[in-house]
């Protein structure tokens, strides 16, 4: 197929749901489109009562983006909630960005609450300890010495990586450290193709039934008015997974939950991050790109496209449970291949204080 003729593109990848006014009864088959809902969760429909854990669970392990690289500055800290954690980001003086846990080792004042960056280290504002932004060890304690500091004395520091315009953190819930790498994006840095285009939002899902949507493929006729179900390829080997389709002209290439990259061919590339909250919210950033040959309006195009249909999806999984066992059809086997490829991403300390 043609992927620059775009009725067929729209048709055949993004669906043709309308697009519905605020206000109106929400009606399905296919779900309208509501891409002021994505910035808006007050317009959202959230009916869900029953309380208790949604997702059998814990956070997952992996790599996730916790910012923008332009939202920090070097020598300065953010305040950041991700896997369920107060944390503070911040630069050294020479750029390198480092992630803590926020409250300090020695009584637990927020690092990122007037903490002051020192070269490479964090000094926290109560009693004036430096931890260093590499290990997190106290390596000063301005009125006494360090030589009797126990290890205790060191602020949680996660694995970080800038990368495709975005800081990437590692997350592991026993503290292992990376097993797969970030790819990077070349296209984000090819001067043949446009500035990037990011749109962020929050859901109230988690990484592994947001991903389920990908394999998920009857949803796509009756979420997204797609007109016939898409037929893919999966290949699995370890962390990555890759989906083709469209004759080839699709590719995601899936790097553990929080990680795929999307492309088009002819039309464009991006990258979908998921980084979660805490074990029932997400935070989405897609970061798009498209060739300069298309014009330069391709990008917002795309970024409009792709949101508005994930716009379909959100009142979905936004009030849906995790059906465990489900009831499938043998032609989605895909959805047992899924859940059985997220296993990984996953640890059970003993300790459940850590989850
Ligand atoms: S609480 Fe941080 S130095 Fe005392
Ligand atoms: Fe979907």
């Amino acid at each position: 197929m043609t992927i620059s003729d775009g009725s067929r593109l729209t048709d055949s990848l993004l669906g043709n749901g309308r697009t519905a006014t605020v206000g109106e009864d929400l009606v399905g088959l296919p779900m309208p489109k509501r891409p002021d809902t994505l910035y808006d969760q007050s317009q959202r429909t959230r009916v869900r009562r029953e309380g208790g854990p949604r997702f059998p669970f814990p956070i997952p392990n992996g790599w996730f983006v916790v910012a923008q690289a332009h939202e920090i500055e070097p020598g300065r800290t953010k305040n950041l909630y991700y896997f369920g954690k107060d944390l503070v980001l911040f630069r050294g003086t020479d750029g390198t960005p480092y992630l803590f846990d926020a409250y300090c080792p020695h009584l637990g004042a927020n690092l990122g609450v007037g903490g002051k960056v020192v070269d490479g280290s964090l000094q926290c504002p109560f009693h004036g300890w430096r931890f260093e932004g590499s290990t997190g060890s106290c390596v000063e304690v301005p009125y006494d010495d360090v030589d009797h500091i126990p290890k205790t004395a060191s602020a949680r520091t996660y694995p970080v990586v800038e990368r495709n315009h975005m800081i990437w953190a590692w997350h592991h819930l026993e503290r292992a450290e990376p097993t797969y790498e970030v790819p990077e994006v070349p296209e984000f840095h090819d001067p043949d193709w446009l500035p990037i285009e990011v749109r962020e939002f929050e859901i109230a899902t988690c990484c592994q039934d947001m991903a389920e949507n990908n394999v998920d493929t009857p949803h796509f006729l009756y979420v997204h008015g797609q007109p016939s179900i898409p037929e893919e390829d999966f290949v699995i080997e370890g962390h990555y997974k890759r989906t083709t389709g469209m004759d080839g002209n699709f590719v995601r290439e899936g790097h553990g939950l929080g990680l795929g990259v999307l492309r088009v061919k002819g039309y464009t590339t991006f990258l979908s991050s998921t980084t979660p909250i805490d074990t029932e919210h997400v935070w989405v950033r897609w970061v798009f790109t498209a060739p300069r040959a298309l014009g330069e309006d391709t990008t917002k195009q795309a970024a409009d496209g792709f949101t508005a249909g994930v716009s379909q999806d959100i009142p979905i999984w936004e009030n849906k449970i995790f059906k465990d066992p489900p009831v499938l059809r043998p032609s989605e086997k895909g959805i047992t291949e899924h859940r059985r490829w997220c296993q990984q991403f996953y640890s059970w300390p003993a300790d459940t204080s850590q989850r």
